[in-house]
This record gives C-alpha cells, structure tokens and sequence, in this order.
C-alpha cells in the first residue's frame, strides 16, 4: 500500500529512543523527513546515525519538554527550517512509575510533573503546529498515549493525564473547523511494550519469575509488545489512507485493555 507520505515532513517528540525512534524509522521509510527531539545528545546522535540509510532530511535537537522555552526553541527552529510541519507526533510522555503506592504521600509536585510531560506537552506541541498544517489544508496529529488512559488500574496521576490527551485528541477531532482543514487527531493507546533499557526490561531482570506470570495473566498473546508494532499502526494513521479515522482512540496492546 502506498502511504502516501513522500516528501511529508514529521516531528516526532521523544523521537530518540522506543516508540517514538521506531516511529521516527517508519515515516522515514515511507518517504519523510524527519525532525526529534529529546533531552541526550548521545540518544540524538544515534538516532541520526540510525535515519540516515533512508536519505531523507533530518532535524535532531535536544529539547525538554518540561520547559515551555525549551518547546518553543526546538519548534522555532523547526518552523524557521521547514515553515512547519505536514504530520505532529506527540510521543514524549510517561510517569507510570513515578510517585508512591500511596496516593496520600505521593507530593502534588508529581501530579503537576506528570502532567506537564504528557498533556501539557502535547498542548504546547500541538498549538505551535497547527497553522502550517492550516494553511497546506492537511494534517496529522497523532498523540501517543496508553491503554491506561482509556481505563482504570495505574497509579491516577498517570491515567489522568493520559485521559487528557485522549480527551484532547477527540475534541480536535470534533473541530469542524480543523477537520474542514483537512487536519486529523488521533491517540494511540499502546499496552506494555517491552523497549530494551526501560521499565519493563529492569523488571523482567530484577524479578523474571513475576514478570512471566505478570505475562501470563494480564498479556492475551503472551508477551509484551514491541515498538515496531505501536509504530506501523501510527504510520498508517498518518497516510492518505487513513483520512476517515479522526478522533480515535486506538488500542494497540495484544488484547491487553478491558475497555472495548
Ligand atoms: N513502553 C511502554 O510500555 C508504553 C506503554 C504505554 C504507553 N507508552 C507511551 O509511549 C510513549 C513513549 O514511551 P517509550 O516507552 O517509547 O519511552 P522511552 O523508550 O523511554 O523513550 C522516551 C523518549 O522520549 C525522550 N524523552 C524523555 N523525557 C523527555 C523530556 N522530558 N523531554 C524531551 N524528551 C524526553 C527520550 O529521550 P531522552 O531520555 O534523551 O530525553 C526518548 O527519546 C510515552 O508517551 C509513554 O507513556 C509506553
């Protein structure tokens, strides 16, 4: 099938590592430049090294996204290279693990923080985005959230947030007015992905007899995930193809989620 995607220019926040750098790999495959972001120069430079077979352009510049001046340099310079960009994914997220056990105890500093890395974010990025895509009439918006925003079962701070991008996806989705501008907003709800060196790596190390029951009760096909797999599905809500599929919420976990 083709995408449709030659000569489309991608950000992709977080785009150094996991999901967001197998995602940044697929849309360079199908023909994109590419520009990322994230806060290690060394994850940048490898993840440069690793874009370069596919000859297309390529923006890497450290950014954090807890700073709003960090958003707006790394965007600016974007906008000023390119004038902006045909297809946003808004991957920088996370917190799951952050916090206590106890909600009581866990500082408010950690709902706020948890917050700002995935929904705030994903609100500075989209704002800054948008009137390119406007005035091209076409747009990709695609935010990477997790099963545990569309359900009940991780710690709140983290679902909360997670909701609220899901939340924001689907009410720019509803926008005649941006929908009329050929623009789409989608969220992609990954269950656990196994994404070497994070969470669930340090896990399966640290107790793996846990970590296969964990497996077997709660993962239908019987392991986690891989990145390539969250990434082709946003490749593909990203093409030409895909124009009908705005505002959804697309579960991309195995089975894993109890939400239909
Ligand atoms: N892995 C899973 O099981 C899973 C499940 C559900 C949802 N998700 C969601 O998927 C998305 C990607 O997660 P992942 O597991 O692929 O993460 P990952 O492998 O840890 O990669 C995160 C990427 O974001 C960058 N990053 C982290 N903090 C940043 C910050 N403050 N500012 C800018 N860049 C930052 C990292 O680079 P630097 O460290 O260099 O900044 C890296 O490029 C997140 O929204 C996460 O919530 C993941």
């Amino acid at each position: 099938m083709d995408f449709g995607l030659i000569g489309k220019r991608a950000l992709v926040t977080g785009g150094s590592h996991g999901i967001g750098l197998a995602t940044a790999i697929a849309l360079a495959r199908e023909g994109c430049d590419v520009a990322i972001c994230s806060r290690s120069d060394d994850r940048l430079a490898y993840a440069r090294e690793v874009l370069q077979p596919f000859q297309r352009e390529v923006i890497a510049r450290p950014c954090d996204v807890h700073s709003g001046e960090s958003i707006q340099a790394f965007c600016t310079e974007v906008i000023g290279t390119w004038g902006g960009v045909d297809i946003l994914v808004n991957n920088v997220g996370g917190g799951g693990r952050w916090g206590l056990a106890s909600v009581e105890d866990t500082d408010e500093k950690v709902w706020m923080d948890v917050y700002e890395k995935n929904a705030l974010a994903t609100i500075r990025f989209t704002t800054r985005m948008l009137p390119f895509m406007r005035a091209k009439k076409w747009g990709r918006v695609v935010t990477i959230t997790s099963r545990l925003g569309r359900e009940g079962g991780g710690r709140p701070w983290f679902n909360m947030a997670k909701a609220a991008q899901t939340s924001m996806m689907k009410c720019l989705g509803m926008n005649h007015d941006l929908a009329g501008d050929g623009i789409t907003f989608n969220s992609i709800a990954p269950g656990n992905i196994m994404i070497p060196g994070t969470g669930w790596e340090d896990e399966m190390k640290r107790d793996p007899h846990g970590f296969q029951s964990y497996v077997a009760q709660e993962c239908p096909l019987g392991r986690l995930g891989t990145p390539e797999e969250v990434a082709a599905v946003v490749a593909f809500i990203c093409s030409e193809q895909a124009g009908l599929v705005n505002g959804a919420a697309i579960a991309v976990d195995g089975g894993e989620s109890r939400a239909f």
